[in-house]
Order: structure tokens, then sequence, then C-alpha cells
């Protein structure tokens, strides 16, 4: 991949720079360059005997929570040592150069928090917020960083402190509807805004698959940065094949350098 802006697409950069409101909406793809394995390759190694679709249900948790909370341990020691990459900055940028700017993401890890993006709406739950499988309270981990737990170990789960249930991780699991409030936040955005970013995601899982499609029926246009195919290759305006963290800053770059704008006959490598 060329270290340049100049194969953004000049249409692209003019959208974003008119656009009023934005939307980024992010799956697992953004954290890759993290070192955070996406939610389909997260089961290699030792993890690999059992099937990610089948350990994130409330089904598994009850039939064998010690695999499943020692699944999920050791995905937050790895969240914990991990760090933001250009993708989660840059997108944590975009917010000073466009009036509105929503985060919206699919993602458990806290990764665009630390890069500096604020309000980000967690459509899957979080690492990072335990609670009560019985009485919903939340809970503290008893470890607050755990010991590279090994992949493939169980770990029993803690107990709620009030009602003595074991405690579940704080993401939304298959057959689980998602937060009410977040996703009310982001069908709203999605259809108010003027340009939606879907950035590293499969555009498999619904409902959340479904807030492009809301931008595209309000009239938004829709920019797609993944290196691979996805099936909203065919409604996105622009589809952006590489990684996040290598795209986004050239978009913004293309968009919002001074004296640096694309030439007007530059050759974009989108569609
Ligand atoms: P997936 O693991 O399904 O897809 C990750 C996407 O990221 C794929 O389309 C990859 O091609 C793309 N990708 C890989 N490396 C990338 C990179 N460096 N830059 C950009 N894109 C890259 O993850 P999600 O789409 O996030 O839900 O999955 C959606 C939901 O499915 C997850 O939130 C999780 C899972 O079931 C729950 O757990 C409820």
């Amino acid at each position: 991949m060329k270290n340049t802006h100049h194969d953004i697409a000049p249409a692209l950069a003019r959208a974003l720079r008119a656009a009023r409101r934005v939307v980024v909406f992010t799956g697992a793809g953004v954290s890759a360059e993290s070192g955070i394995a996406t939610f389909r390759d997260a089961l290699t190694g030792l993890w690999s005997r059992f099937d990610a679709q089948a350990l994130a249900t409330p089904e598994a948790f009850r039939e064998h929570p010690d695999i499943v909370w020692g699944w999920y341990e050791w995905r937050r020691a790895q969240v914990l040592r991990a760090a933001p990459n250009a993708a989660h900055h840059a997108i944590a940028a975009l917010a000073h150069h466009v009036p509105e700017l929503a985060v919206i993401t699919q993602n458990v890890d806290d990764l665009h928090e630390r890069a500096g993006s604020q309000d980000v709406t967690h459509l899957h739950g979080s690492l990072h917020a335990p609670r009560c499988s019985r009485c919903a309270a939340p809970q503290a981990f008893a470890s607050p960083t755990p010991d590279e737990p090994d992949a493939g170990r169980r770990i029993a789960p803690p107990l709620c402190a009030a009602c003595g249930a074991p405690v579940r991780p704080g993401v939304v699991w298959f057959g689980e509807s998602l937060p009410a409030q977040a996703w009310r936040d982001a069908t709203l955005a999605a259809q108010q805004c003027d340009l939606l970013f879907s950035i590293g995601t499969s555009s498999l899982v619904y409902p959340a698959a479904e807030l492009p499609r809301l931008a595209l029926a309000g009239g938004a246009k829709i920019v797609q940065v993944n290196p691979a195919a996805t099936p909203l290759d065919a409604l996105a305006h622009h589809n952006l094949r590489g990684a996040a963290a290598d795209v986004m800053p050239r978009v913004l770059a293309a968009a919002f350098s001074a004296g640096m704008a694309p030439p007007a006959s530059g050759q974009g490598e989108d569609s």
C-alpha cells in the first residue's frame, strides 16, 4: 500500500469536507492492527477447538461458565495489553474536522476511547463492565489486570456480592437484545447522517449491520474500509480496500491537510 493520500478519490474528500453529520461505524477489523484478533479469528491456537458463535451465548455460559469466563478473561488481558492504532487515532481526530461525529462500535474493547473518541456508542457491550448474571448488579473484577491467562484455560467466574450468582461478561451474546438506548442512539445517528464510514466489519451480524442501510435510505454517502469483500460492497459509494490503520489517516489527509488536496485528475483506488 502506498503511503500517500493521492489515491483517495477527490469526490470522497469533497463529500467528507461538506458533511455536517458523520457516523463512524466500526467492527473488529479496526482493532486488528492493535493485535486484537477479529471475532472470527479469536478462537485460534488453544481456543480453536471451540466455536465462537457457540461460545458467545447465554446457553454456553450456563453450561460451561468456566470456559466462557476464561475466554473473556483471555480477551480482556489481550485488550489491556494493546494500544489504539492509527485508525482509532484518525477517527478521534475526525471529530475536530466535522461539525458532528458519532462513533458507533460493535467492539467490546475500549480502544476508541483510549484514542480520544468521546461518547462512543457500544452496541455489543464491553469487556470491562461485568455484571451479575441474575440480578444484573454491576461488578468489579477480582483482578483489574488479569495476568495473561493461558489460551484455553478455564476460570470460574466470581460470584455476585449481592445475590451469589455467577458474574458474567458485560457483552451482548447471540440471541440477546442490544442495549436499547445504544441502539436508539445508533439508528438515529445513521438515519440523520450525511456520510457513514463502515470500517472493519464483516457486515454479517444483525441488527448492527442494518446501520449502513439506514444511512443509505436517508440519503447518506457510504464509505467502506475493509481489505476483504463484504455484503456491503454493492451498496457502498466508496470501497477502500486496505487495512483501517493505513487507509483512515490517508482519508483524513486527503480531506483536511491544508495545501495537500488531491489532484482533480487523481485516480481513486475505490469504486
Ligand atoms: P468480524 O470478525 O466478523 O469481521 C472482521 C472484519 O474486519 C472482516 O470483514 C475483515 O475482512 C475485516 N478486517 C480484518 N483486518 C482488517 C483491518 N486491518 N482493517 C480493516 N478491516 C479489517 O467482526 P465484526 O464484523 O466486528 O458480536 O463482527 C460483528 C459481531 O460479530 C461482533 O461484534 C461479535 C460477532 O458476533 C457479538 O459478540 C455479539
